[in-house]
């Protein structure tokens, strides 16, 4: 049986004007290339093109037609795809470059395929900031769609390393960005109802999407929920293959340790142990999350005990992935 993904060597790009050229190229050619962006690496096709994107899916692995979000060299090219009023224009203008997606109306002569949009009448859009991100968007010269670059039941990638672990042989290439800053992905915020509402928390914070708003941004109330389902919909997800135990106050023998600012007691007999922050700064550890799971999910390690994260900033976005790594895996759960 053929498989549905290419399996031949996927290439390690440099992060050189050669190595972004070439990556340009092979997402012009319908071609699969993971990059870097300033959340975690993308897993980009060209959006414009449903046979690309479906590639997306089968080398995922991903059970299920999700919309995917479209990525920008800027915020003009973006707005070419979708319809801002007045809290997205704002929104755009303050985080853009950065890690805010925007869903918004489709606009009339929007460029993404339904398949990347997955049928819907909105589109997510987004504008990283990493500089390696933007000069390939720009050279390729159309929306890229990117999910995260982890097959799907996995932990989303910070560096090549891990994106070559879940995807070798089934993307053409990986353009090496090192490690990314963020470390959890973009906060999607939905401008399609009267309301901007918080599809998912990530790197922007609520408190500073507040600040720029001049009010507070809420889940999406029932009422509004004709709007598509969010991320953060599937309970399962992010998931090592370890369990995952929340709001440990102490480690039991055996058990890998996560912790953030001062050890547990009973980290002295743990299996392993890494901590997301010393000194208990959030940023460093959102920065940290994703490979501190994949260190500890390790043969031999049935449980991995997590301390509790204060749930303010970019906690709340750690507290809500840390959840999904640990809610209960039915069989055959869609994956992002
Ligand atoms: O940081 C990030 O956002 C990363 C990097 C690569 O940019 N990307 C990422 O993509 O996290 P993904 O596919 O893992 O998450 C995108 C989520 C989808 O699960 C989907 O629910 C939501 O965005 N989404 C996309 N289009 C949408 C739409 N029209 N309405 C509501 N949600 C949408
Ligand atoms: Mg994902």
């Amino acid at each position: 049986m053929t498989p549905p993904f290419r399996e031949s060597p996927t290439l390690l790009l440099p992060p050189t004007p050669a190595g972004i050229a070439r990556a340009a190229e092979l997402l012009r050619a319908g071609e699969l290339v993971a990059f870097p962006t300033e959340t975690v690496y993308g897993l980009g096709a060209d959006a414009t093109s449903g046979e690309a994107v479906a590639r997306i899916y089968a080398a995922k692995e991903r059970p299920r037609f999700n919309p995917l979000i479209a990525h920008y060299p800027d915020r003009d090219s973006a707005a070419r795809d979708g319809r801002f009023d007045d809290a997205a224009e704002r929104l755009a203008r303050a985080f853009w470059p950065g890690p805010l997606t925007l869903v918004v109306p489709k606009s009339a002569g929007c460029a993404i395929s339904d398949l990347a949009g997955a049928g819907l009448d909105s589109v997510a859009l987004r504008v990283p900031s990493h500089p390696l991100a933007r000069a390939l968007l720009a050279e390729t010269g159309r929306p890229v769609a990117a999910p995260s670059a982890n097959r799907s039941g996995r932990v989303s990638p910070t560096c090549a390393a891990h994106v070559l672990a879940d995807l070798d042989g089934r993307i053409a290439a990986v353009l090496d960005g090192g490690t990314t800053d963020v470390g959890v992905e973009s906060t999607i915020v939905s401008c399609v109802g009267a309301r901007p509402a918080l599809l998912r928390p990530g790197g922007v914070t609520r408190e500073t999407i507040a600040a720029v708003l001049g009010f507070a941004i809420d889940e999406p109330r029932s009422a509004d929920t004709a709007a598509p389902v969010a991320p953060g919909q599937l309970a399962s997800h992010y998931a090592p293959r370890a369990r995952v135990r929340l709001n440990a106050n102490a480690i039991a023998p055996g058990e890998a340790a996560l912790l953030f600012g001062a050890p547990l007691p009973g980290t002295e007999q743990a299996a392993a142990h890494v901590n997301l922050s010393e000194s208990g700064d959030l940023g460093q550890a959102a920065a940290r999350l994703f490979a501190s799971l994949r260190a500890l999910d390790r043969p031999g390690i049935a449980c991995i005990a997590v301390a509790p994260v204060p749930g303010v900033g970019l906690g709340e976005a750690i507290n809500d992935r840390l959840k999904r790594a640990a809610a209960p895996r039915p069989q055959g759960t869609p994956e992002q």
